[in-house]
């Protein structure tokens, strides 16, 4: 079976995929941020064009229909993760979402002693807001290990959470190993222990069906760009009573009820949480690319780009002096290197191929440290990746090992 067969061909709506001298790009770092589609452009051409007026304020017809189409983005791309609208926070990316909950939940919920639980493989903006929040507050930080394979120790996990652990804080799917979290069994041992769960669910959204309803877990975020949407828009889901226990953390406009130099309160969720004029127009080009994957179907590009991954494991793992990172089962993501040859080099003679891959520590310096390697090479598949993107890699890889002897 070929995998190309899996979705219909695609590759034509993304102007992207072609280089300067219009010959075809194979762009493997979809993980990094994916390509967008005609559909995606179009919609946020629009928005920005004939369509453009602000929303939430204005009382001529452009910006109540602006104001509609905004607020319908929102609904779009809620119903798409199976939540309500009221429970979707528009935010600037993962990164600010993840800020945005230790910040307002974590600075108000948490104290001193408490613990957080989180994991070797986790991305940086899944680290560093959690460390800024202990240097406020003096809560710990704790780390679950991971298996041989590369996936997050639920078993070491279980054992490790306690009752002072108030939140575990986990990747869904690795931006290094494409491990995928069974987010269900997470859930189920933090709520055990009374700790809430966010999942990060950034390199999920785009190739892995996402219900946070049917997962319980308590926050999950995600990026546009990832899932073939604008850059500079995200989202935070949580659910409706956590959101409502939450103060704002960014004030201005648009967040308030009332305003007085006295005394100000506040709107209700998810208004609170977005202070100042939104991205409009990344909001409409968010729920475009919502509608194209739905037009394709997330289940069928989960396949595709499982069959894509399993693929490109076993054809590299063929090429001598090649280790491949990470499970087997792997969510559309995989990490390798090439005895005697940095990451860089090969991306830089891959590149000259017209490949595209991703070399350097992934924003995940302590999963580095765990595989034991400063960076390596990540090849990430999206839905208009094919056969001919591996081909194009392992002709790469076979020049790399010729120039390096
Ligand atoms: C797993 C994971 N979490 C968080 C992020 C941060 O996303 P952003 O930079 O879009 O905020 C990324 C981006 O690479 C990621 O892969």
């Amino acid at each position: 079976m070929t995998t190309a067969t899996l979705i219909r061909p695609v590759r034509d709506d993304f102007p992207g995929l072609v280089t300067a001298d219009g010959q075809p790009w194979h762009y493997l770092d979809t993980a990094a941020t994916a390509q967008k589609p005609q559909a995606v452009i179009d919609a946020t051409l629009r928005a920005m064009g004939a369509d453009y007026a602000t929303v939430h304020r204005g009382v001529y017809a452009r910006s109540a229909d602006m104001t509609l189409a905004y607020e319908a983005a929102r609904r779009r791309i809620a119903a798409f993760i199976g939540a309500p609208e009221q429970e979707l926070v528009f935010t600037r990316g993962a990164t600010e979402a993840i800020n945005l909950v230790a910040h307002a939940w974590g600075g108000t919920h948490l104290k001193a002693g408490d613990r957080i639980l989180l994991s070797v493989l986790e991305h940086h903006a899944n680290i560093i807001p959690w460390q800024m929040l202990r240097d406020r507050t003096g809560v710990e930080i704790d780390v679950c290990p991971l298996t041989a394979q590369g996936l997050i120790d639920l078993d070491a996990a279980e054992r490790m959470v306690t009752p002072a652990h108030k939140l575990v804080s986990l990747a869904h799917v690795s931006n290094v190993l494409g491990s995928m979290l069974d987010v269900r069994r997470a859930v189920a041992l933090a709520h055990g222990v009374g700790a809430k769960v966010l999942v990060d669910g950034c390199q999920a959204i785009p190739r892995l069906p996402v219900d946070v309803t049917a997962m319980g877990a308590d926050f999950y975020v995600f990026s546009a760009h990832k899932i073939y949407g604008p850059t500079g828009i995200g989202a935070l889901w949580a659910r409706s009573e956590i959101l409502e226990s939450m103060p704002p953390w960014h004030g201005g406009g648009a967040m308030i009820d009332r305003v007085t130099f006295e005394r100000t309160t506040y709107a209700p969720p998810p208004a609170r949480f977005e202070a100042g004029t939104p991205a409009i127009v990344e909001a409409i080009g968010f729920a475009a690319a919502v509608d194209y994957v739905e037009s394709i179907g997330i289940e069928a590009i989960s396949a595709h780009e499982m069959a894509l991954t399993a693929q490109a494991r076993e054809e590299l793992r063929r090429l001598n002096s090649i280790t491949v990172f990470g499970p087997e089962e792997s969510a559309g993501i995989v990490s390798f290197a090439l005895d005697g040859v940095h990451p860089h080099d090969l991306g830089t003679i891959l590149d000259e191929e017209g490949v595209a891959i991703r070399a350097g520590h992934h924003c995940a310096q302590p999963l580095m440290d765990w595989l034991g390697v400063p960076a390596t090479a990540r090849a990430s598949f999206g839905v208009y990746s094919d056969e001919s993107d591996i081909a194009a890699l392992l002709r790469g890889i076979e020049r790399t090992k010729r120039i390096f002897g």
